[in-house]
């Protein structure tokens, strides 16, 4: 079977140095923000040109995080997408404030800017944009908008670690940044982990209080925070994968032209688009297909793995039924989710198994319509 992602090569590779840091921590007794974790937050500032890197517990915290810095809570409104992990409205929720959906474009999976436009009421307070499968959003029109508007931007960068918008990093165009070090992210930990990004200072303060109990001096507590530190053993591990972030990304961008050669003469798959505007970083490589279960069918018969993101889209899950929202409130996305087909991408994937990957899927597109 291939896989769609396998983590396995990828620790093979740096067994050595991660099993010898891993002993460094537990030999140094230093377990919570400790050495790793400071040192980290600024390799990753500087990988990103943020002045302010902070290590959180999850990507979900990181979200949450940034909307508590911004006073963001009941009866505020965010702007986002339905086409994303629950994670982005579940932040939005867990604070009290009231997510506001907006249509994708179909071609990009991101969120239409003009929609957000249109959506924006006295109630606003942010737009939280997702990087989607790791491209980044129309930023230039976005925050054309939230300036005239005065409203923030949290940018959702945990499927972008590494994409650049006109030559910057996702997640330093915005407010805030917020990325996820799931393990199956291209930046992963072996366990759960997250990064607030920003150029403000004082919001970097106030998460940096908020993620250890919303406090600046131990024991003396201002406001009420999260236990939502990053790890210092996740920290160490991801301070020895940070140098090899960009060639997995420009390997994953390797694999995502090879299929996009492969496909070029097979009008039954339809290619995710490219914006020249930016760098993507391949989180997933995601064609839609007609027949799109019968397809996956065919290739998991084939020994190809795939994936669905996502299967519902969020204004139509029972969390957010209390939004009073319906069948065809967003076509674009109700479309996208039934076609959506995300193919194996990890830097890894040999060039034999991706050329095993476009003959199944051509195959399988042939004769599933
Ligand atoms: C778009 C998006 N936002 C947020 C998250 C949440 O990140 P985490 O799992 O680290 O909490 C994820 C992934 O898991 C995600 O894909």
């Amino acid at each position: 079977m291939i896989p769609i992602l396998d983590l396995k090569q990828q620790y093979l590779s740096l067994q050595a140095p991660i099993e010898a840091a891993l002993r460094d921590v537990m030999l140094n007794g230093h377990f919570i923000l400790g050495p790793n974790v400071k040192a980290f937050e600024a390799e990753i500032g500087t990988f990103l040109g943020s002045p302010h890197a902070i290590g959180v517990a999850s990507g979900t915290d990181a979200l949450h995080l940034a909307l508590r810095a911004l006073d963001i809570g009941p009866g505020d409104e965010v702007i986002t997408t339905p086409m994303t992990f629950v994670a982005t409205t579940e932040a939005i929720g867990i604070v009290g404030a009231s997510p506001v959906f907006v249509d994708i474009e179909p071609d990009t999976f991101n969120l239409n800017i003009e929609a957000v436009a249109k959506a924006i009421t006295p109630r606003t307070k942010a737009i939280m944009p997702v990087h989607l499968y790791g491209q980044v959003a129309d930023m230039d029109a976005l925050m054309a908008l939230a300036t005239a508007h005065n409203l923030a931007v949290i940018e959702d960068c945990a499927q972008s670690m590494g994409a650049t918008f006109r030559g910057r990093q996702s997640g330093t165009i915005g407010t805030i940044g917020c990325y996820s070090f799931f393990p199956s992210k291209n930046l992963g930990a072996y366990g759960d982990g997250g990064l607030v990004a920003t150029a403000d200072p004082e919001l970097a303060a106030r998460i940096r209080s908020l993620r250890a109990h919303g406090g600046r001096v131990k024991y003396h507590h201002e406001e009420l925070g999260l236990n939502s530190r990053l790890d210092e053993m996740q920290a160490a591990i991801l301070r020895i994968k940070l140098p090899h972030l960009a060639a997995w990304n420009e390997a994953r961008r390797a694999v995502a032209k090879r299929y996009r050669d492969g496909f070029a003469h097979v009008p039954e798959v339809t290619l995710p688009a490219e914006r020249d505007y930016g760098v993507p970083v391949y989180h997933q490589f995601t064609v839609r297909v007609a027949d799109r279960d019968a397809v996956r069918a065919a290739l998991d018969a084939a020994g190809v793995s795939t994936m669905v993101y996502y299967p519902v889209p969020l204004h139509m899950q029972k969390v957010h039924a209390n939004l009073g929202h319906k069948a065809g409130d967003f076509p674009h996305t109700e479309k996208a989710v039934l076609a959506v087909l995300s193919l194996p991408m990890f830097p890894e994937l040999s060039l034999s198994d991706q050329d095993t990957v476009i003959a199944a899927v051509t195959r399988a597109v042939r004769v599933a319509v």
